[in-house]
């Protein structure tokens, strides 16, 4: 038996349903990390597949992540980092050419990161293994927000949805842009997890308002902020925080930073339960005083990372999907 062709573009590539199934496979793979002998089981799971795993961006956590949860499920990966200088990408190949080569050696998945928004969807139309965006420039990085949907819920346990406030550069974050996608996917459904969502951003690094639009259309309450205040914080349930994307033009002046730094005087103000998150790397916008605090969840968000990979190469790969672990 083998699973049929599917991609992970998007997060609105996964129904409702399969996100929920794959939140539940990646907590059962988190605790079956913890024992040995299940540990033992998961690599045999996806032991025949290969995977390319090709880099045109620099990555930490996405690379080292996914080539761990590629080796804890068995597989075999062929990794490409600096593929703009180390592919015929340098020698004017297109991505299409690339992709449809990469598709035919008969390998199993292809783990892309590329700095061209829509590159990703370019490669899907053209391969025939499953894409997996790992981010296309300011477009989406849906494994990202799936781990981000993880560390909530995981935090969050069943509580109520709540305020997620977002932090930061807003137009040119793409983990940002697919965790609004998420919310809006999840929106009308059993895992909607937010009713209101701040922006909280230089004006000039604004969420796109295409995504503002969505977020309203879909019932979700959405207000906009220039500044960091303490009446954002008091009721936010999630503050997600993130980097100034100066590699893509993002600029912002030393007084805009102290405008939207999240600093201890902060955290103070925030409920009791709510939780800090970063995709990370982070810089001034997350002082490192703030790790100590219970709230901090951004290096646990990094490490849930591999599970919910692991959990998204068993649903695209394995033959029974995530049937395999009930
Ligand atoms: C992010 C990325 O590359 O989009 N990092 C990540 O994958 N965890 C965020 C960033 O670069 O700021």
């Amino acid at each position: 038996m083998t699973r049929s062709l599917r991609h992970l573009v998007s997060v609105s590539d996964f129904s409702a349903t399969e996100i929920a199934q794959l939140m539940q496979t990646a907590l059962r793979i988190k605790s079956m990390l913890a024992v040995p002998s299940d540990k033992h089981r998961l690599r045999q799971l996806l032991k025949n597949s290969v995977g390319s795993v090709v880099f045109y961006e620099s990555s930490t956590r996405t690379r080292f992540s996914f080539g761990i949860a590629l080796a804890l499920l068995g597989m075999q990966a062929v990794h490409s980092e600096a593929a703009g200088v180390f592919s015929s990408a340098i020698k004017g190949e297109s991505i299409e050419d690339t992709i449809k080569v990469l598709a035919g050696y008969s390998g199993d998945v292809i783990i892309l990161r590329h700095p061209e928004t829509g590159s990703a969807a370019r490669a899907a139309a053209v391969s025939t293994v499953p894409i997996i965006n790992a981010g296309d420039g300011t477009g989406e990085h849906p494994t990202q927000a799936l781990l981000d949907l993880f560390t909530i819920l995981e935090a969050r346990k069943n509580r109520n949805p709540g305020t997620i406030t977002l932090v930061g550069d807003l137009k040119n974050g793409r983990t940002v842009h697919s965790l609004v996608e998420l919310v809006v996917r999840l929106s009308a459904t059993k895992l909607r997890f937010a009713s209101h969502v701040r922006l909280v951003s230089p004006p000039e690094l604004g969420l796109p308002a295409v995504l503002g639009n969505k977020l309203r259309e879909s019932g979700i309450e959405c207000s906009q902020y220039c500044r960091l205040e303490r009446a954002i914080l008091e009721d936010s349930d999630v503050v997600y925080t993130t980097r100034v994307q100066k590699e893509r033009g993002s600029k912002v002046t030393d007084g805009e930073l102290l405008a939207y730094q999240l600093t201890p005087a902060h955290v103070q103000t925030l409920p009791e339960t709510a939780i800090i998150m970063h995709p990370l790397p982070r810089n001034a916008e997350l002082p490192e005083a703030i790790d100590k605090n219970h709230r901090a969840r951004y290096f646990e968000q990094a490490h849930n990372g591999v599970p919910v990979r692991m959990a998204i190469l068993l649903f695209l790969l394995h033959p029974l999907g995530l049937s395999v672990l009930e």
